[in-house]
């Protein structure tokens, strides 16, 4: 067994910024189940939504905010992470993220935020307040937090480590977990004092997504056998605009990019979003994800038209400068010709549940970032919002973490992973076959509309592929595959039986009315 005083399964936003509070008390591990730098952290680019301009107010975030989650935030979370914004902002730029500017900025970016930084908008925001860097504002952050991490003596970053399940004792106590080495294909136990959970998002369980591979809502499901309560999983939300494309995969156009003006069109150049909401291209993302659906479904068409081709090429490539790019590689001068897109899954604003420190149901397990419910995003999250919670959460459970741990004592010997005597799989094909299928359904019959009779259709068919994978599970050895398969279908239930409990449209949960049986 391998023993920390903290041990962080996740290595992106939330995960690191936890990592590098707490390493001054004692040893920290970081488990990642890719490279460091593999996570949504890296992919997001809009930005971080913070207060920081003379123009703007706690206020009118915190309203916008409770207004995008429909009713459903917890007002107290929603104060404290707004007021927390400009501190998270300064932690950010001490290490040494390099936020846009505007071009007659000052020096002391600290002083005087509203002078410097060069602020975009996004939907659902009354105000201009997302800082970014370019369109990479996530690589960017990530880059900063693992160049700091890496200089931590107390710190170890383990990549290629899966965790496959919690340990937890009697008395409801984390104690670690149990981990897959994938350069070894052997199961590793990390024993420690305190767990932080930050496996981030889950946007693979639907077939069409912003997210990448590692999102396969791991934390989710673990924390759910382990027995921890998870909160608001009915919603989902859909980002409007990933491009669509037969080479390019899960790649975002960033909504600053509507922030900026642009506009979508049918493929005829039919603009559409006047007849849904009087702030059109800048209607929260939900609705504009639904327009998109609905002309669609009444085209047949396979993608709409997002278009910023009254901006000049040297604007864009100076503003969006790696979206630019991207696309010229595939073909399409962003200057003169329309972005092909489609909706995708992109965010889950629930979680596995935490308290106003972070804490979890079960002891000394806290999580964070995307994977936690904290009570912020209620039944839709405004944009730019998650980088910012990812921060703040993680620095006030670093805090309590601190208060805590020398209570707490290490776990002794942990038993080892056992998994009987397994064979090595001869029916792949099963694998695979699932994958599809379980996001096949999801994206079917789980989507951006819904109704009780296909979210009843989705339930039965994983729970049936849910029985199947559990035999083949105990029966065949580990692998990647098949882990992250059955933590597809456990994630997947909880979005269905969430979708199924809540019986009226709210936020990112839309239902249309029953079709007749
Ligand atoms: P991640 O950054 O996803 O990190 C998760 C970590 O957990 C990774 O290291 C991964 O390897 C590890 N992991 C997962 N499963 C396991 C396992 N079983 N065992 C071990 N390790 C595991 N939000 C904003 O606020 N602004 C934006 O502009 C923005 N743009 C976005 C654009 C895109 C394309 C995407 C996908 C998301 C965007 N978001 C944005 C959302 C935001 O990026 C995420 O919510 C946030 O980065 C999540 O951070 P995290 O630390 O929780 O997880
Ligand atoms: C985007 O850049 O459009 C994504 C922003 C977000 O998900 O918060």
């Amino acid at each position: 067994m391998l023993k920390s005083d903290f041990l962080i399964i996740g290595s992106g936003i939330a995960g690191l910024t936890y990592g590098l509070d707490v390493c001054k008390y004692g040893k920290v591990t970081i488990l990642c189940k890719d490279e460091p730098g593999e996570g949504n952290t890296t992919y997001a680019q809009g930005g971080i939504a913070a207060v920081t301009s003379c123009n703007d107010s706690i206020e009118s975030h915190v309203n916008d905010t409770l207004t995008a989650g429909a009713g459903l935030c917890d007002k107290t979370v929603v104060q404290t992470v707004i007021e927390e914004s400009g501190s998270a902002i300064n932690f950010l730029l001490d290490l040494g993220v390099n936020f846009d500017l505007t071009k007659n900025s000052g020096k002391d970016k600290k002083q005087d935020f509203s002078q410097n930084f060069s602020l975009g908008k996004e939907g659902g925001h009354s105000e201009r307040r997302i800082l970014h860097a370019g369109d990479q504002t996530g690589r960017e952050i990530q880059n900063a937090l693992l160049k700091k991490v890496r200089a931590e003596k107390n710190i170890t970053i383990v990549p290629m480590r899966m965790a496959i399940d919690l340990i937890i004792n009697s008395n409801n106590e984390c104690l670690g977990v149990y981990c897959l080495n994938l350069n070894t294909n052997e199961a590793e136990t990390y024993g420690a004092k305190i767990t932080y959970l930050a496996t981030g998002g889950l946007g693979k369980v639907y077939l069409y997504t912003s997210n990448p591979d590692v999102a396969t809502g791991d934390g989710i499901a673990i924390a759910k056998r382990a027995g921890a309560l998870i909160k608001d999983m009915e919603f989902i939300q859909f980002h409007p605009t990933c491009l669509y494309s037969p080479v390019a995969k899960n790649f975002l156009i960033t909504e600053a990019i509507r922030g900026e003006g642009a506009i979508l069109k049918t493929v005829s150049g039919a603009r559409f979003m006047d007849g849904y909401h009087p702030l059109k291209e800048l209607a929260p993302r939900d609705i504009v994800a639904r327009a998109i659906d609905h002309q669609l479904k009444i085209s047949g068409e396979d993608y709409v038209l997002l278009d910023i081709t009254d901006k000049s090429e040297e604007y864009l490539k100076e503003r969006f400068p790696n979206i630019f790019k991207v696309l010229m590689n595939l073909g399409i001068n962003i200057s003169k010709d329309g972005i092909p897109v489609v909706p995708a899954a992109h965010y889950s604003c629930g979680g596995v549940a935490v308290d106003k420190y972070g804490l979890t149901s079960i002891k000394n397990l806290y999580a964070g970032g995307e994977v936690s419910r904290t009570g912020l995003h209620g039944a839709n999250r405004l944009a730019s919002n998650s980088l910012l919670e990812a921060v703040v959460y993680a620095r006030i459970s670093a805090a309590h973490s601190l208060e805590k741990i020398e209570s707490i004592k290490a776990p002794d010997a942990l038993p080892e992973w056992d998994h009987l005597d397994t064979d090595n799989s001869y029916e792949q094909v099963l694998v695979t076959h699932s994958w599809d299928e379980v996001r096949r359904t999801m994206w079917n019959l789980v989507g951006i509309v819904r109704n009780t009779k296909r979210l009843e259709s989705a339930h039965r068919r994983l729970l049936f592929i849910k029985e199947e994978i559990n035999q083949y599970y105990w029966k065949y050895r580990i692998t990647k595959d098949l882990l992250e398969l059955r933590n597809i279908i456990d994630t997947s239930l909880e979005i269905v039986e969430a979708a199924l409990l809540r019986k009226e449209s709210v936020g990112l949960h839309y239902l249309e009315s029953d079709i007749k049986k």
